[in-house]
């Protein structure tokens, strides 16, 4: 059996009332693939975190191949070979990838200047080692996110990390993503390091995982091996409940078109063509589904739709009037609500409290001029209301939104936009990050609420997701729409997944 690298003995940690972890223990063993997983709020990350020096717990040790640490700080950590990807990537946009990479790095020339060119050269050598391959000049806002992954894996390889600690590195990858990204997992683990994973879905744990912790509520509930259970088990242990994904759907009249995209071309932050004369409708009550592999234009062209980017050539009319070139705060006014892919930079104001996330956009729509001339009674009311329908765990509406768990923004951020009655809802990547239950509550407002003659545009990088909610699925392949297909029981992920690959069928 495999030396144990890393145990944590009962770890406590409090957010003042709140306990995050409570009397957890955990011990990993070297060269295996540990998985963490729990619902959202559980204190998974809260106790990755602890392990990688950011947060210092309330109580309990920490030993590192048999040995006592204290960490005062991240660095201590990194010292002693534990390297952390956090949930929300932690890359500079405007910098390149090396400049990246080289942070708060000293390979310093005599005189204190960072030296590139050996710094380019290390990292080229461990991105070999390890089969990544990564653009080091390119700049960060260029790449797409299966990229900047690895980036921030070279990253903790860079500084040394034995043990590496992966928090829900698969969220927002493709299954091709996915797959590279398990195959360099297995390749990590076969030359002695160790990695411990976070992730929801509960497929790829049974996959790539040795060992499987569960978190419920603070508190270790299993500690289990593949061996012994199985997806539905897992499920269970999580949430404590049968989770069966099925949605409840009902006959519905799908009416006029109410979006009409005609012959829309954009282009990328990288200055090439992402969006290729893009011709589609929705329609009142209609949910679209667009599938593809990530960086076949899907974004840029929601992007453009919303008013996030600049179309260069085409028109967007919304409910008969042209709004190809109306600002996303007039959009919102016109009723469109968007949920970004990217739930920290583009969906919230980590530092602002829950309130003024709920109401942001929300006051836009009712043309107040400032968010407090919406009455702070009102605001609050509003804010329960989301904060209940939408099962957030938040202790106080007052606290920071960026002190939640990563599942529980994503809650607030759809549940603001799902409740501001909206006519079209443009949605990305709906349940990222979001534990097994609450998806399928999810998955069943979105339902609901096209059942009520709101129209949905369905962003997902989930095939599975887009199959079980769409009424009709757009593949995009190349920045053009590869089929348009009607969602019935026929259809199958094999057809669409030979469409996304820019195959004909
Ligand atoms: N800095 C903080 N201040 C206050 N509360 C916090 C802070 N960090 C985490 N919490 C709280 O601790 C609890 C555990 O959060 P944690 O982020 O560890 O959950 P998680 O299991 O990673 O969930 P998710 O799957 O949603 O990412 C949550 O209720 C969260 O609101
Ligand atoms: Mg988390």
């Amino acid at each position: 059996m495999e030396d144990i690298i890393l145990e944590a003995r009962h770890i406590c940690k409090y957010f003042g009332a709140l306990t995050a972890n409570d009397d957890v223990s955990l011990s990993v063993r070297q060269g295996t693939v540990h998985s963490i997983i729990g619902e959202n709020g559980a204190g998974k990350s809260t106790l990755m975190n602890i392990i990688s020096g950011i947060y210092k717990p309330n109580g309990g040790e920490i030993l590192v191949k048999g040995k006592h640490v204290v960490f005062r700080n991240p660095n201590d950590a990194t010292k002693c070979g534990i390297g952390m990807v956090h949930q929300e990537f932690m890359l500079f946009q405007e910098l390149t990838v090396l400049e990246n990479l080289m942070m708060g790095f000293e390979t310093k020339k005599l005189g204190g200047f960072l030296n590139k060119k050996q710094a380019a050269k290390d990292i080229q050598e461990i991105a070999e080692k390890y089969g990544f391959s990564i653009p080091l000049d390119k700049k960060v806002s260029e790449l797409p996110v299966s990229l900047l992954q690895q980036v921030e894996i070279v990253k903790v390889l860079y500084k040394g990390a034995e043990i590496i600690i992966l928090d829900e590195p698969t969220s927002v990858l493709t299954p091709q993503g996915i797959e590279g990204l398990f195959q360099a997992i297995r390749y990590l683990t076969k030359q002695g390091k160790t990695v411990i994973l976070i992730t929801h879905k509960l497929k790829e744990v049974m996959e790539i995982s040795d060992y499987i912790t569960v978190l419920k509520n603070g508190v270790v509930t299993g500690n289990l091996t593949p061996d012994e259970t199985d997806e539905h088990k897992l499920a269970n242990l999580m949430v404590g409940r049968q989770v069966l994904f099925n949605t409840q759907k009902h006959e519905k009249k799908i009416a006029e078109p109410i979006l009409e995209i005609d012959n829309l071309t954009a282009f990328g932050s990288d200055g090439t063509e992402k969006v290729k004369h893009v011709s589609f409708s929705v329609r009142k009550g209609e949910i679209l589904g667009i599938a593809g592999v990530a960086g076949s234009g899907q974004g840029e062209l929601i992007e453009a739709i919303f008013g996030l980017r600049n179309p260069e050539s085409g028109t967007i009319t919304y409910k008969g009037e042209n709004i190809t070139t109306t600002s996303p705060r007039r959009k919102r006014e016109k009723k469109i609500g968007y949920v970004p892919q990217d739930r920290i930079s583009t969906g919230c104001n980590v530092h602002a409290n829950l309130i003024e996330n709920c109401i942001m956009g929300y006051h836009v729509a009712h043309k107040f001029k400032t968010p407090w001339l919406l009455g702070k009674e009102e605001a609050s009311l509003f804010t329960r209301s989301v904060v209940e329908n939408y099962q957030v765990k938040v202790q106080d509406i007052h606290n920071k939104i960026g002190d939640l768990s990563g599942g529980n923004i994503q809650k607030t951020i759809v549940g603001r936009e799902f409740s501001q009655n909206n006519d079209l809802l443009i949605i990305e990547d709906p349940t990222r990050g979001i534990d097994v239950g609450a998806i399928e509550f999810i998955w069943q407002k979105i339902i609901d609420i096209a059942q009520e003659g709101v129209s949905v545009l369905l962003v997902s990088h989930e095939l599975g997701e887009v199959m079980e909610l769409s009424d009709r699925i757009l593949v995009m392949y190349n920045g053009e729409i590869a089929a348009n297909l009607e969602n019935t029981p026929e259809l199958d992920e094999k057809t669409i997944g030979l469409y996304m690959l820019g195959g004909k069928t």
